[in-house]
């Protein structure tokens, strides 16, 4: 059986699996890239929909989901152990996050890449848009994967399904991971 077969994809299912994925990311994103403890976790934290990719029990990947408007789906926080990078974790991990989006129905993936990985992203079908932006002292670039594009939500402040630019050429003005959710974030707490 190959390593990539051992590892299982999934939500996590508790609080307990929750606090082990952050600190998965608090390893990557502050002890590894020198990001601010401050946002592991952030605002976004108890709306989102946490996944974790186990091997023997361990995680070894993670990544949130969360849905800062209607119709979108935002991934974010994508990590995988430093020792496990270069087998496939993350593709997988980004693929069942992709499904989870399918299943939902919605109509565009967005998500904030490192301007380092911006190719591992593009693999799994995401385009990037705008211009890059410095994010907790890192260069990003704003993508964007587009699963319907013929959908119109009712109601919904962004009925077009097309691209909505910031001052810079960004989209990310309303998504960012560091803008606050609002109150009218749907399904607090999806786990
Ligand atoms: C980015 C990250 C999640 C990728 O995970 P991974 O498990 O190493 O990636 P995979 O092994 O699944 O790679 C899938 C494909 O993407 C490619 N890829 C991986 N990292 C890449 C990178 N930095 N740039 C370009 N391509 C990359 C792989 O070569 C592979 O290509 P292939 O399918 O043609 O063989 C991982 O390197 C990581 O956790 N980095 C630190 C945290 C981070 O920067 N997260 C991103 C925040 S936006």
């Amino acid at each position: 059986m190959s390593a990539i077969e051992e590892v299982e994809v999934r939500p996590a299912l508790s609080h307990e699996e929750y606090l082990r994925a952050l600190k998965l990311r608090v390893e990557v994103f502050v002890e590894e890239q020198g990001g601010p403890l401050e946002d592991e976790p952030d605002c976004w934290d108890p709306a989102a929909r946490h996944f974790v990719a186990l091997r023997d029990g361990e995680i070894v990947g993670t990544a949130r989901f969360y849905q800062p408007c209607l119709g979108v789906g935002k991934i974010g926080r994508v990590a995988v152990r430093r020792e496990a990078r270069g087998q496939g974790l993350g593709r997988q991990l980004l693929e069942t996050m992709i499904g989870h989006a399918r299943s939902l129905g919605l109509r565009e993936i967005r998500l904030d890449s490192q301007v380092s990985v911006i190719g591992f992203y593009e693999r799994l079908g995401l385009q990037s848009e705008g211009g890059p932006f410095m994010e907790a002292g890192i260069l990003h670039q704003s993508m964007r994967l587009t699963l319907r594009g013929d959908h119109v939500e009712p109601g919904s402040p962004d009925t077009s399904g097309s691209s909505r630019t910031g001052s810079d050429g960004g989209p990310r003005s309303s998504l960012s991971d560091r803008a606050r959710p609002s109150s009218s974030v749907p399904g607090s707490l999806q786990r």
